[in-house]
């Protein structure tokens, strides 16, 4: 028998689907070896998110698009969150790219979250990303990306995202 200790929400938006394949490693991890039972939203295909009340632990998660968040999962930074222990991570091909990491994690990420001093974060990452092979030409019309001698499609390391999830998990178990 398993024995749930606490409970995690992950949100996530997305539009192509890279972010949830994330979330669902970082959930697996988060259940099989820290016994957390993890809840996973999509913020944008429900308008009603479960009550936070539940939650002391939240995973927010948002895929990057023209360098911007999706529309929910910004505005879920603005709810009262200081009272919880909260990790995000954003998905974006730059981040995914040696060249552009750093790029990617203080304009997606850190910029992002100065703008909300009252959410209590505890873990953030930037990680890479997929796209879509039909969007493809469209990113590589990028400026930045046009600049990089190969692009690649699916540069998430899902190692990396193992590597993190097993902190996170860390810092929702400590009593
Ligand atoms: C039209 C388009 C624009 C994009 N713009 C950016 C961008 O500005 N910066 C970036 O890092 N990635 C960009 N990407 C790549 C996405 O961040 C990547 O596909 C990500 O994994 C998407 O997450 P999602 O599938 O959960 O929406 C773009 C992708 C597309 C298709």
């Amino acid at each position: 028998m398993v024995i749930c200790l606490n409970e995690t929400l992950i949100v996530y938006g997305t539009r192509y689907g890279a972010t949830p394949e994330a979330c669902a490693v970082i959930q697996k991890i988060l259940e099989k070896e820290y016994k957390i039972l993890v809840e996973i939203w999509d913020l944008e295909n429900y308008r009603a998110c479960p009550d936070l009340e539940e939650f002391d632990n939240i995973i927010l998660a948002s895929g990057i698009e023209h360098g911007k968040w999706t529309k929910n999962t910004r505005k879920f930074l603005t709810k009262d969150l200081k009272d919880k222990n909260v990790a995000v991570f954003i998905s974006s091909s730059f981040a995914g790219e040696e060249e552009l990491y750093d790029h990617a994690y203080k304009n997606f990420l850190e910029d992002v979250l100065v703008e909300y001093p009252e959410v209590n974060i505890v873990a953030k990452a930037a990680f890479g990303g997929r796209v879509p092979k039909k969007e493809l030409p469209n990113i590589a019309k990028n400026a930045i990306v046009a600049r990089l001698p190969e692009f690649q499609e699916d540069n998430r390391n899902w190692d990396k995202i193992t590597e993190w999830a097993h902190e996170v998990g860390k810092i929702f178990t400590i009593k």
